[in-house]
């Protein structure tokens, strides 16, 4: 594989098909393990994880849920700051086993504003299950349940993940040439 370019930038191979495939398989039998008899709900944030979900789950061999929801962060007033709302969550949390699903943690800010208002729901468990981590660059901590890779603080696209729209498609995942 070679370099390749979305929009104006150039990028070069990170994590092939095969290395992605055999983790998300590591993963799912963890969460087969885990969850088994328990009928999690599982919910996949969009857009970027609806890839890393899709072949997540076709390796669950449990009784599960899964829906779809997307975040919209919008600046609230002066006292509440940065808000972040949940559009399409439409399911019943109480008292679910619920596993978030999420492509990337970046600084972390996204899911430590979006859990609080989940817990407040009262689930009977919630973790989290993430494809990559850019551990480095992670300011507000998030535990991260289930990790597929962790990632120096380098731009990638591919598998899901999106540069300025571009890039969702490509099978593999590739990073920013510097
Ligand atoms: P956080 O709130 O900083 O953790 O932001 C996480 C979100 O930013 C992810 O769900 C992605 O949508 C996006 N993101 C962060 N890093 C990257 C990247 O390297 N490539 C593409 N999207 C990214
Ligand atoms: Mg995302």
């Amino acid at each position: 594989m070679g370099y390749i370019r979305v929009h104006d930038k150039l990028f070069d191979p990170y994590l092939s098909q095969e290395e992605i495939q055999t983790r998300v398989g590591f993963l799912a039998e963890q969460l087969n393990t885990e969850y088994a008899g328990k009928k999690p709900l599982f919910i996949a944030i969009l857009n970027g994880s609806f890839i890393f979900a899709s072949d997540l789950f076709k390796k669950l061999h449990i009784e599960a849920e899964i829906c779809f929801i997307k975040l919209a962060s919008y600046k609230g007033s002066r006292s509440t700051g940065h808000v972040v709302t949940a559009i399409g969550l439409d399911a019943d949390i109480i008292g679910r086993d619920i596993v978030i699903i999420e492509d990337i943690v970046d600084t972390g800010k996204t899911l430590t504003e979006f859990l609080p208002q989940l817990r407040n729901q009262q689930p009977a468990s919630l973790r989290i299950v993430a494809l990559l981590h850019k551990a480095e660059v992670t300011k507000y901590p998030v535990v991260i349940d289930y990790l597929g890779f962790t990632i120096p603080d380098k731009f990638v696209v591919g598998y899901g993940l999106d540069y300025d729209g571009l890039g969702r498609n490509i099978p593999e995942i590739y990073k920013l040439v510097e």
